[in-house]
């Protein structure tokens, strides 16, 4: 096998913020496909760093009394080690604020610049007088120009579903002062994308990203790209753009060269040649793991820039979908809105490990962790099937055979677990993690079959049958050292453990095709116990008391008279279908069973808490005779009833059992 150079990053967590559960399934997702990489005998780095830029770093900052380096030098450390904690082998693990991002970020503009893909225009954005910087639309707040409901974002209303510009909100009012915005004017510097059409076209269809995506971004090619304003105006956290004064890279202008700057300062430390890796003709590997969302930034304006700045293009963008708990979005009062380090504080972190890459196939869907199967999972595979399998043989080994395994190992159902290698390791390549490790299950199924049909335990109560017992507990622990092998990428502590109990080193990918015989064991130690329920809901508690939810005091509407009530006419639905809508942030699509073999189209504001997936089926309660709203995406025809004041803290009404469609609530 040819030796691959690869490199490979993770996406940047932003610097205002911890690491949660969202991060770590990337960086699980990533970790272990390094570690594969690496097992495999390839040449893998892993390069990531905190993105520090932006309007979000100079508002905490200033909100927290410290500056923003000193805020993202606190948040580095922090984020450091909580990677740390959950094994995450980053070989550099740096910061877009550095001399090295400067520098590149400089030179491609710079480049970008010479080949005239760099245009400046004048525009009109509202501007907050009183902190006297421009507002990005998140900081506005104001009346929906279409349905009237008040405080509504910039950019879009929560409750028609309209789309619009910050400046056709009604009483307009800034969220960082109370101010009233003020329509000002300002030169933006813009990477001119729509150049690069053709060479997107081509190359977001030449095998570098998943089908599905690929998809996608067919979709945006064809609507045609919009040129990508790459200034902000100070005051900004970040780096001022060369021959601007005032004017400053966006920051996801600068992030992803961060890939590159903290690949370069890792080169320096360990005598590597940048430029291998990122020449335009360059044979080495870089890999992107990011999430769904941020496909544009990777597989169009990036891949763009690069090229025009004479540098190579990704080999391969890998994206993955969203992690939900329970089917739900994480969410702050349901205590699953889970940080690295709440739940390094109650269980171990390769359980988690463990459950992400089981259920991770290489796809763009959402992953949802079901706290129950969590438990359970990891219970009955890793504990259960895998370390029992060593347990088991080593106490005959070590107690009755001074830890001498039998002289030779040809039992046929090891060739089996051997031969099994080259589907895991196609498994592991495609970051189908669930299909390796069902793969490895059933291995782990067979071997412990295999004990329990030999019954060591029975043997050695006869004398002459005594060999027997050593033989087939040998052959036990090569099953279980095959197994950790595959296991490795994926739970890299249990793996050192063995080798450790095994006495032998560090087991690599070649390791499969050899067997330990005639070898010396040392002392079985528990090498994993199982995950306690109650560490489970101590995470939840500890994550839920992390942060109240803020309960606004809603002030009661004046009295109405019964038959006003009476009008109303409310029924259980059963939702079944539920979509994500197209073009839509924070909206669903729902069809609501009536009962009567009629259904009705809803769109719902419940897209921040819930997974369509998870809907379908459910109960709910509709108000039926709402006149039909004309919306951007289609009628809606009534609404479905729901508690809380919105975006992820928005809950479903749903009856008690016995109810069913079409019956009327009263
Ligand atoms: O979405 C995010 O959290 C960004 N901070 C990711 C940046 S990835 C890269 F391009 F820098
Ligand atoms: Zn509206």
């Amino acid at each position: 096998m040819e030796k691959r150079r690869i490199l490979v990053t993770s996406a940047l967590p932003n610097a205002n913020g911890s690491i949660h559960l969202g991060h770590l399934m990337e960086h699980i997702q990533t970790d272990i496909w390094i570690r594969f990489q690496r097992m495999r005998g390839h040449e893998c780095i892993y390069v990531c760093a905190d993105d520090t830029h932006g309007t979000a770093t100079m508002l905490r900052a200033e909100e927290l009394g410290i500056t923003p380096e000193k805020l993202i030098e606190e948040v580095n450390a922090e984020h450091r080690s909580d990677f740390n904690g959950f094994m995450i082998s980053h070989d550099n693990y740096y910061s877009t604020h550095s001399e090295e991002n400067k520098a590149l970020s400089e030179q491609i503009y710079n480049r970008l610049v010479e080949a005239k893909q760099i245009k400046t225009r004048s525009v009109d954005q509202l501007y907050d007088p009183e902190k006297e910087m421009f507002l990005a639309d998140r900081f506005i707040v104001g009346t929906c120009p279409k349905c009237k409901t008040e405080g509504q974002y910039g950019d879009n209303c929560e409750a028609c579903g309209a789309t619009y510009d910050a400046t056709d909100l009604i009483n307009p009012v800034s969220k960082l002062s109370g101010a009233t915005p003020v329509l000002k004017e300002s030169t933006h510097y813009f990477f001119a994308l729509s150049n690069f059409t053709d060479f997107l076209t081509k190359w977001t269809r030449s095998g570098t990203l998943q089908v599905q995506v690929t998809n996608k971004l067919s979709e945006w090619l064809d609507a045609g790209l919009q040129d990508w304003d790459i200034s902000r105006d100070a005051p900004y956290f970040g780096f001022e753009i060369p021959g601007a004064p005032g004017k400053y890279f966006y920051v996801w202008l600068d992030a992803p060269i961060g890939y590159m700057a903290a690949f370069q300062k890792h080169c320096e430390a360990n005598d590597l040649i940048f430029d291998d890796f990122w020449k335009k003709d360059s044979t080495c590997e870089v890999h992107h793991f990011i999430g769904k969302d941020i496909i544009n930034f990777h597989a169009l304006f990036w891949p763009a820039m690069l090229d025009t700045a004479g540098y190579r293009t990704p080999t391969r963008v890998h994206a993955h979908g969203f992690a939900t708990i329970n089917g739900l979005k994480m969410s702050k009062s349901r205590g699953t809105f889970i940080n690295a380090r709440t739940y390094l504080d109650h269980l171990d972190p390769e359980y988690l490990r463990y459950y992400f890459a089981a259920k991770m196939s290489g796809g763009v869907d959402d992953l949802d962790i079901n706290l129950d199967d969590f438990v359970q999972r990891v219970n009955s595979d890793v504990v259960g099937k895998v370390v029992n399998i060593a347990s088991r043989c080593a106490g005959f080994i070590n107690k009755q055979f001074d830890g001498q395994l039998a002289p030779t190992s040809d039992n046929p159902i090891l060739a089996e677990f051997s031969s099994a290698s080259d589907d895991i390791a196609l498994h592991y390549e495609n970051s189908d993690y669930g299909k390796a490790l069902r793969d490895i299950m059933a291995l782990a199924d067979k071997a412990n079959q295999y004990i329990d049909e030999h019954k060591p335990w029975v043997l050695i109560k006869e004398e002459d049958k005594r060999h027997l017992v050593q033989q087939v507990c040998s052959d036990g622990l090569n099953f279980y050292r095959l197994l950790v092998t595959y296991l490795k990428p994926v739970l890299p502590r249990l793996a050192e453990k063995s080798e450790a109990f095994l006495g032998i080193a560090p087991l690599v990918w070649g390791d499969l095709d050899t067997r330990l015989t005639g070898h010396t064991i040392n002392k079985f130690k528990p090498l994993m116990t199982r995950i306690e329920p109650e560490k489970v809901a101590a995470i939840v508690n500890a994550s839920m008391a992390a942060e109240e939810p803020a309960v606004i005091a809603e002030p009661e509407s004046p009295t109405i008279e019964f038959d006003d009530f009476a009008k109303v006419d409310l029924r259980i639905v059963k939702i079944v279908k539920a979509e994500h809508v197209e073009g839509a942030d924070k909206l669903l699509q729902l069809t609501l069973d009536l009962g009567d073999d009629t259904t009705r189209n809803v769109f719902a504001g419940i897209k921040a808490a819930y997974n369509p997936e998870n809907l379908v089926g459910k109960l709910t309660v509709m108000v039926a005779n709402l006149a039909p709203r004309k919306m951007k995406f289609g009628m809606s025809e009534g609404m479905v009833l729901a508690a809380g004041p919105g975006g992820e803290e928005i809950y479903l009404l749903e009856p008690d059992n016995g109810a069913h469609p079409g019956m009327k609530v009263s």
